[in-house]
């Protein structure tokens, strides 16, 4: 099978790579693609060849499946995006309490306040960057008081966490990843002598500290890592590229002013059509994997593409309609199988309260005319843009 070259397609593809993906789609659910200059890896485009590959254990997490590390699994830790059960079990068993549905409902008047706080700073100037005014701000805040991050340290964390999950180089990837180490070492340290505290980190520091075996000094730390970046890298482009769906889109932006009572159908229409992970994170044949009429071979990368598959006609007619009345059932925003979200019921309760109140308090709100070209994060991996210029 001939090999496409994705590195080749440049910004254009950055910019809108459904067309793409949807070309490919036409000649088959998997492809041999070319990522960057020196990386390769089997592109999974298809609706249900993906959801089948998400809960495939032939296909491993963890990169010593095909023989090597990932940078921040060396340097920091395993998180459970690298590992297999029965590691990853045994983590995730020790926070998945914290983010059940019911856990997270109980964080509605704080994500609420929050929200308000935001949008009250943003209302007597008429316009503003949607990214930083509240998209970012509003998940960082949660996820930070969650775990128990101080507030003064959320800017220089956000710089290096943006460059981990959208690298603009090797070099600066390398450095933010060494970078956050040095800062969740001197947390963690910070946390251990404050003593007792009622947040996550604490509580996860006394697992470790209690009962070696259930947590190791690199798996907590790299949970701190995988939760901090989860935690906002991926929401602020869920209420982004959200709204600039909903903006671009007048008659269903129309529709859900006049009956908020479809805004839950349109959060998960906004994940559909334009979710913040582009391709999941890496997986690895364990042995040879067919799909379809072709056979992924033993220790192949693979990338199983959430976006191509949400744009999937055999499972979403019209994919490239906007329409926050569509069935979204079996959407893959979230990923399937037992990698799942963990933070899928909070990254829902922002996305809801943030769409609603901006609609509520900027009866006038639409994309900034004036603004430039959008610009879109590098890499497969994260799907969203570093600014939404936007007016009322
Ligand atoms: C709209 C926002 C979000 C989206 C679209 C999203 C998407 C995803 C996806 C697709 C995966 C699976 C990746 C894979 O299988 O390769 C995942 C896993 C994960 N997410 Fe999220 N996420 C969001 C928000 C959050 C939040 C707020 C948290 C914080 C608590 C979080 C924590 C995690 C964790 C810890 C995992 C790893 C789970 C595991 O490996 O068992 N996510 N997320």
């Amino acid at each position: 099978m001939a090999t496409v070259d994705l590195s080749a397609y440049g910004e254009e593809f950055t910019a809108d790579p459904y067309p793409y993906y949807a070309k490919l789609r036409e000649n088959g659910p998997v492809h041999h693609v070319r990522t960057t200059k020196d990386s390769e890896a089997w592109l999974i485009v298809g609706h249900g060849e993906a959801r089948a590959a998400l809960a495939d254990p032939r296909l491993s997490k963890s990169p010593a499946t095909a023989g090597f590390q990932m940078l921040d699994e060396q340097v920091i830790g395993p998180n459970l995006l690298v590992l297999d059960p029965p590691d990853h079990t045994r983590l995730r068993k020790l926070v998945a309490g914290e983010f059940t549905g019911r856990r997270v409902e109980a964080l509605r008047p704080r994500v609420q306040r929050i929200t308000d706080e935001l949008i009250d700073a943003m209302a007597p100037h008429g316009r503003a960057d949607l990214v930083a005014a509240l998209a970012f701000p509003l998940p960082i805040t949660v996820i930070c008081e969650l775990l128990g991050v101080p507030a003064g340290d959320r800017d220089s964390f956000r710089a290096w966490s943006t460059e981990v999950v959208a690298p603009t180089s090797a070099e600066a990837e390398s450095e933010a990843v060494h970078a956050l180490a040095r800062y969740l070492d001197e947390l963690i340290e910070d946390k251990r002598c404050a003593g007792p505290a009622d947040d996550l980190l604490s509580a996860l520091l006394r697992t470790s500290a209690e009962d070696g075996d259930k947590l190791s000094a690199a798996e907590l730390r790299a949970m701190a890592y995988l939760l901090l970046i989860a935690g906002h890298e991926t929401t602020v482009n869920l209420i982004a590229n959200g709204v600039r769906a909903l903006l671009g889109h007048p008659d269903q932006l129309a529709a859900l002013r006049a009956d908020m009572g479809l805004l839950d159908g349109a959060v998960e229409e906004m994940l559909r059509y334009d979710g913040p992970v582009e391709t999941a994170t890496v997986r690895f044949a364990r042995e040879p994997v067919p799909v379809a009429d072709v056979v992924i071979p033993r220790g192949a990368t693979v990338l199983v593409g959430l976006g191509a598959g949400d744009r999937d006609p055999a499972r979403f007619p019209d994919p490239d309609r906007f329409d926050i009345r569509r069935d979204t059932a079996g959407h893959l925003a979230f990923g399937h199988g037992i990698h799942y979200c963990l933070g899928a019921p909070l990254a829902r309760l922002e996305g809801r309260i943030a769409v609603r109140a901006l609609l509520e308090r900027f009866p006038t709100l639409s994309l900034d005319p004036d603004a430039g070209p959008p610009d879109w994060l590098p890499g497969l991996l994260i799907r969203g843009t570093r600014r939404l210029p936007v007016r009322w």
